[in-house]
């Protein structure tokens, strides 16, 4: 990879600031929590498993910048430390099974000093494992995908929205050898597809074609797509699956193309406490996503609505595969087996 999404150095965070790609390569230095709460409801990072690593980030260099109070003080600090980033972004479950790792490391230390150095150790440890999941993702991933694969995908789930490798890109990555090539939809309104997939897979020389949202019909219906490969925000029980909006809409196409549709993501993306896709919270961002582009508005006076995700029901769903193997057609039963494994 000839980048790093995120990097926690000398007790602060980098991140590589995503809204500027693919036309400059910044990364923007934060030392504190409510700081990286902004970065991830601004979007300089995005993606699932990128929010949970950074919020675990924010977690740490909170607590390194407090290690010098006395020990209430300090556990006040961090309590207003975690609810900053727990409100930042709603859907991705990630961040909160990030910062559910980060209270647990917490009880393991005695003194201010003694939390932050386990705190800075424990976010470490999340994003050397999102990398290694992701892997290993891909591994498991790759033993779908046919031998010249046309291979349509969403939204961004790759090493920009991960610690490293990618989940849906990482599956995609780990199966370049079988001579495989991409559709990268655009993903209005942020076009994480056209910025951020299309920069990420050309880097690499893996064959990417760029198309507006609005074309992946045309294209199945021609007989140009082989399979669709995606990630998750939240995987709930049931096996329905909150991904970037527009995902439903390709899952359809997909069925009523015959196509598989797979969704990849580490198990930390699976929420056995939310039964279905009703109860995942939708993240609702600002009109001015809708109305325009960075500094071009063409539609000022009118109303919008911008929900920045949907759910397509698990039985559009022909696999998820994750770092503990893959399960074909999900339901709850296999999904509890999955996790227990
Ligand atoms: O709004 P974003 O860019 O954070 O949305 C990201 C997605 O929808 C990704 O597909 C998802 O988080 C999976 S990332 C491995």
């Amino acid at each position: 990879m000839s980048f790093d999404t995120l990097r926690l150095k000398s007790g602060k965070l980098e991140l590589i600031d995503q809204r500027l790609l693919p036309g400059r390569i910044e990364y923007p230095v934060y030392d504190t929590a409510s700081g990286v709460a902004d970065a991830i409801k601004g979007m300089v990072v995005r993606g699932a498993p990128a929010i949970g690593c950074a919020a675990a980030c924010g977690i740490a260099v909170e607590a390194i910048r407090f290690s010098h109070l006395e020990s209430g003080e300090f556990l006040a600090k961090m309590e207003d430390a975690f609810s900053v980033l727990a409100s930042s972004r709603p859907t991705a479950v990630n961040l909160f099974w990030a910062l559910d790792r980060m209270r647990e490391a917490m009880k393991r230390g005695g003194n201010p000093a003694e939390i932050a150095m386990l705190l800075e150790r424990e976010a470490g440890s999340i994003i050397a494992q999102d990398v290694e999941d992701n892997l290993a993702m891909g591994m498991h991933g790759a033993e779908l995908v046919p031998d010249g694969a046309r291979i349509v995908t969403y939204c961004n789930a790759g090493a920009l929205a991960t610690a490293g490798h990618g989940t849906a890109l990482g599956v995609i990555r780990s199966a370049r050898h079988k001579g495989i090539s991409v559709y990268s939809c655009e993903t209005r309104p942020l076009l994480q597809g056209a910025r951020l997939t299309a920069w990420e897979l050309s880097m690499e020389n893996i064959p990417v074609t760029l198309i507006c949202d609005s074309m992946a019909g045309y294209l199945m219906q021609k007989g140009e797509i082989d399979l669709a490969i995606v990630g998750a925000d939240r995987v709930a029980a049931n096996g329905d699956t909150a991904n970037k909006i527009g995902t439903y809409t390709l899952a359809v196409l997909a069925k009523r193309h015959g196509i598989p549709f797979h969704v990849a993501c580490p198990t930390s993306t699976i929420d056995p406490n939310t039964p279905t896709g009703n109860e995942i919270p939708i993240e609702e961002r600002d009109s001015s996503e809708v109305r325009g582009y960075r500094d071009v508005e063409w539609a000022a006076d009118v109303p919008v609505r911008n929900p920045a995700f949907d759910v397509t029901p698990a039985e559009l769903v022909t696999s998820i595969i994750t770092e503990k193997g893959v399960i074909m057609a999900p339901d709850s039963a296999k999904i509890s087996a999955l996790l227990a494994r």
